[in-house]
């Protein structure tokens, strides 16, 4: 299974505008799950914002998840969960899995995947839903409208890993969903007065009293026996086939703690094929991330031990599809990003030319394509600034003025000859092209590092195209299969890519 990916083009967003989404005006069945009414999450709205403070507190404050963490782990070993964390499944040798990305916000984008994925995932064994299972604070009651209802007819088990959102409330209603119902934590110790912990303590955000009133009604959307799930705890590892699926939780900050950590590394030991999910993907964005765990080393370095056999790490967070096949001493171990799986989409255009642990444009994949990244995100600051036409590119505008300006081929052979006019370059150039995000050169709109941290998620929309993805994974005992479908909301077109370990 330690072997190299190869890549096999389908009907695809790199063959036609259609195929990435665009062009049709009729959207697909998914507006039929929907709930009478949906709730629009805007990230720009102040209120909310303020509920979703934790992770700035622990920046500045000091990050409290490592031992919250494990007082959870502790609650959970008293219940008699298994103390390896081992999820031992009975599935054959071949199987198939799927793995969706930063999910709930509960709206059409999320909804959008939903026909495509019960499709696609026909006689897969589960699903694994990487990070932010729940928007914008992980509550109780949100689960009936952002996880239940949407995968109610998916007739198999799902596992989860957390991401920030869903530690926003100290990770409680996650616990309780797929940990058998774990009761909430009681209060921790309090910290020494006008400590720094104790500032943080006072202006931490917790769940409002009597959330989760609806959880049980909410579970019965999901309750047949297929679909029962048990993990033991935020971090585990599932035994299936010949595979091991090893599943971290990087808290509020993208960190591993120690005791993590040493579970980590001895999770990762053994001949077994794994495959790494992890709410803080390893390469995105044409950089490096290793993941450092707490008392030294990283993530990373576990997974590119030979001996561990991993041979892929996919990563949530990021709401877009990116994969880096890196040749670790002579193999290849396949690097993902798959956070497209329901929130709003994070750009691509803003990914520099790739050129990182020797993958470089020619090996490297994304969905969407920059250029019609470029294009979405040209539209909607078009709207949002009141300035349309300025704004305004086609997709084949956008896809030469991408190429024009990283020195890359074309994502998609355009119709006719594109014309990249002095306007295309400035649309591009106020909209971050291939910058990355810390580089602060020139006015620039601040798409990436500002962008996706306040206006990014305000790019919600709630017509087609959403540009959102997922992965289903095909085992045999010689091979993982690992292909990206893509959801645009429109009807007709599904997959843009796949590709193929051995
Ligand atoms: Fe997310």
């Amino acid at each position: 299974m330690a072997g190299c990916y190869r890549a096999r083009v389908s009907d695809s967003s790199r063959d036609t505008a259609a195929g990435a989404g665009w062009g049709t005006a009729e959207p697909g069945a998914y507006r039929s799950l929907l709930p009478a009414r949906t709730e629009r999450l805007s990230w720009l709205d102040p209120r909310l914002l303020w509920a979703a403070r934790n992770g700035v507190l622990a920046s500045w404050l000091g990050d409290p998840t490592g031992r919250t963490r494990a007082r959870w782990a502790a609650q959970r070993a008293a219940a008699g969960a298994p103390a390896d964390r081992v999820v031992r499944r009975d599935d054959p040798d071949s199987f198939s899995f799927l793995v969706i990305g930063d999910t709930g916000e509960g709206g059409d984008p999320q909804y959008a995947v939903v026909p495509g994925l019960l499709r696609a995932g026909r006689g897969t064994r589960f699903a694994v839903l990487a990070s932010d299972v729940i928007y914008p604070v992980g509550g109780a009651d949100d689960y009936g409208a952002k996880f239940f209802r949407p995968y109610r007819d998916y007739p198999a088990p799902v596992y989860a890993i957390p991401g920030n959102h869903d530690w926003y409330e100290d990770l409680t209603a996650f616990m309780r969903v797929f940990c058998d119902g774990a009761p909430p934590l009681p209060p921790g110790p309090a910290p020494r007065l006008l400590s720094r912990a104790r500032l943080r303590d006072a202006l931490w955000h917790r769940a409002r009293p009597g959330d989760g009133r609806h959880l049980d009604e909410a579970r019965a959307l999901r309750a047949a026996p297929s679909q029962r799930a048990s993990q033991p705890g935020p971090y585990w590892a599932i035994d299936a086939g010949p595979l091991r699926i090893v599943g971290i939780d990087t808290g509020l900050l993208g960190t591993v703690d120690a005791e993590q950590g040493a579970w980590l590394r001895e999770v990762s030991r053994g001949p077994r094929p794994k495959i790494l999910v992890t709410g803080s993907p390893l390469y995105v964005d044409g950089e490096h991330h290793p993941c450092p765990i707490e008392g030294g080393g990283t993530v990373d370095d576990l997974v590119r031990d030979p001996a561990h056999r991993y041979v892929a790490a996919i990563g949530g967070d990021i709401h877009n599809y990116q994969r880096y096949p890196v040749d670790v001493g002579g193999r290849t171990v396949q690097y993902v990003v798959a956070g497209g799986g329901g929130a709003f989409t994070h750009a691509t255009h803003t990914i520099p030319r790739v050129s990182v642990a020797g993958v470089t444009e020619a090996d490297f994949r994304c969905y969407p394509l920059r250029g019609d990244s470029l294009a979405f995100y040209g539209a909607l600051y078009g709207r949002r600034l009141r300035m349309r036409r300025l704004f305004a590119l086609t997709q084949d505008e956008a896809t030469a003025v991408v190429a024009e300006r990283l020195g890359i081929r074309p994502g998609r052979a355009a119709d006719g000859d594109p014309r990249v006019t002095r306007r295309v370059r400035l649309v591009a150039g106020l909209l971050g092209t291939g910058s990355r995000p810390d580089r602060r050169r020139r006015l620039r709109l601040p798409v990436r590092r500002m962008y996706a941290q306040l206006l990014s998620p305000g790019s919600a929309t709630h017509g087609p195209p959403f540009f959102k993805s997922f992965l289903r994974l095909d085992v045999t005992p010689e091979s993982v299969r690992l292909r990206c479908f893509a959801a645009t909301g429109n009807r007709h077109r599904r997959s843009p890519r796949r590709s193929r370990t051995r």
